[in-house]
């Protein structure tokens, strides 16, 4: 029998924080049920009024003193990029050349793919991370090691391999036709089986030629249901060659947009140099930006406009990423707490600690056309879930007695919080990782 229940207080949202008050969009259950069969949420709300479902023979495991929330979606990360976190001193494209091809190249490997993809999404698990869109290497069995890996695992996730057929070193490269040939393979061998779904993965404008991002967008168009993703508008230099690389587009999402590279399930990484048109496309068209806020600061790329990207007037789907090997954490705790220093410095709007949890559940999973399987909790939703202890450390534990408020207690997990404050992560309605909680 496959019944689990969850006792503890649990936060979800009813509606979006960036629409109205957040006392109108959080909803806070002090003392919450949530209870799971077959991998999907069955019942949840108070514990008084619910208790009675459990029956006799119902394990229940008691969060006292945590605060559940649903799983985090991670909507920009570089899983063959563990190993390369932490190169000093270049900005993106020396980056790429000195410290990322170099490491994605061992990844020719299926012993490393395999190691790797094991490492990575246990660390996900442990950070309270349970969807993630992934970029794979160019080679495709970087991209089965990663899907049997997550598949074992039950996890909800969205990866692809790259395209690249030029400007990178000869042993990453694919040709336009044999990065069709070997996407469509995988897309039939994985996109939709158990919770596994595929993105269409050109690495940027640079690397591919106008032949690679026409075939991506017929392979995008070919089947129902696909993301893509790609990275835009990350850093000036990298503009510049855009420019020059195709000087009869507009300006660089148009790049994508004639390969048809746009629209729903399309997440873009960074999209931190966009014009007013470049944001009214991307509302027109419904596609996602991933705000990375850690990476963009490790590699001085520049600060995200978030509030402009959310401009009322024409939103664009925001989700949050981390970026790794950019990135400087796989937590989107951490993330959080860097997105909203990003919006103090990018202008005048404060990030609330509501609106950041929203960016990387509900929100994230509304962007990516999820939000009917993942991103809350409430009855049918898919039952991943992420426990945070608001005590985890010493300091935290301090600032956290002050609290008062829910917004208040959010706010020191996202700023003081990462992967120490994640007491346990549940993935298809069962129990993925639990934290060792010190002997007293
Ligand atoms: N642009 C093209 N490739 C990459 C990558 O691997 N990381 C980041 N941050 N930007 C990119
Ligand atoms: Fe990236």
């Amino acid at each position: 029998h496959d019944r689990r229940a969850i006792r503890g207080s649990y936060v979800t949202f009813r509606a979006n924080p960036f629409d109205g008050p957040t006392q109108d969009a959080l909803v806070l259950e002090e003392d919450g049920l949530i209870i799971m069969e077959h991998g999907h949420i069955t019942h949840c709300g108070a514990y008084s009024a619910l208790h009675g479902l459990l029956g006799d023979n119902t394990p229940v495991t008691h969060y006292k003193d945590c605060l559940i929330s649903a799983g985090f979606i991670d909507a920009h990360v570089h899983y063959p990029q563990i190993s390369a976190i932490a190169s000093w001193g270049e900005q993106l494209l020396p980056w790429l050349e000195q410290y990322i091809f170099p490491t994605e190249a061992e990844f020719a490997n299926i012993n490393v793919a395999r190691q790797t993809a094991r490492l990575f999404l246990a660390e996900l698990l442990r950070n309270g991370t349970t969807t993630a869109a992934v970029y794979c290497t160019v080679h495709p069995q970087s991209v089965d090691a990663f899907f049997e890996e997550s598949a074992r695992l039950g996890t909800r996730m969205i990866a692809g391999k790259v395209l690249m057929d030029r400007n990178c070193p000869p042993d990453l490269q694919d040709t336009a036709q044999s990065g069709y040939d070997q996407s469509a393979a995988l897309i039939k061998r994985w996109h939709g089986r158990d919770r596994q779904l595929y993105a269409v993965t050109p690495r940027f404008a640079i690397t591919s030629t106008p032949e690679q991002l026409e075939l991506a967008g017929d392979l995008l168009h070919g089947t129902p249901g696909l993301f893509m993703q790609t990275h835009l508008a990350e850093n000036l230099d990298e503009m510049a060659a855009v420019r020059s690389l195709f000087p009869n587009n507009t300006s660089y999402l148009d790049v994508y947009a004639q390969a048809g590279l746009d629209g729903p399930r399309a997440i873009f990484g960074h999209a931190i140099h966009m014009s007013e048109h470049d944001f009214a496309h991307c509302h027109h068209s419904g596609c996602t930006l991933a705000h990375c806020p850690t990476s963009n600061l490790f590699l001085g790329s520049g600060a995200f406009r978030l509030f402009d990207a959310l401009n009322p007037d024409r939103p664009v789907h925001v989700a949050l990423g981390t970026d790794i090997g950019a990135g400087t954490s796989l937590s989107l705790l951490a993330t959080m707490g860097e997105a909203y220093k990003v919006s103090l410095m990018a202008g005048d709007t404060r990030l609330s600690a509501a609106q950041a949890l929203w960016l990387a559940t509900a929100g994230a999973a509304r962007a990516l056309h999820l939000h009917d399987r993942i991103g809350h909790i409430a009855p049918g939703m898919e039952a991943d879930l992420c426990v945070m202890d608001p005590n985890a450390t010493p300091l935290m534990a301090q600032r956290n007695a002050r609290c008062t408020s829910l917004s208040e207690r959010l706010f020191t997990l996202m700023v003081l919080g990462d992967d120490r404050a994640i007491r346990a992560t549940w993935v298809n309605g069962k129990m993925a990782y639990e934290k060792n909680v010190d002997p007293a």
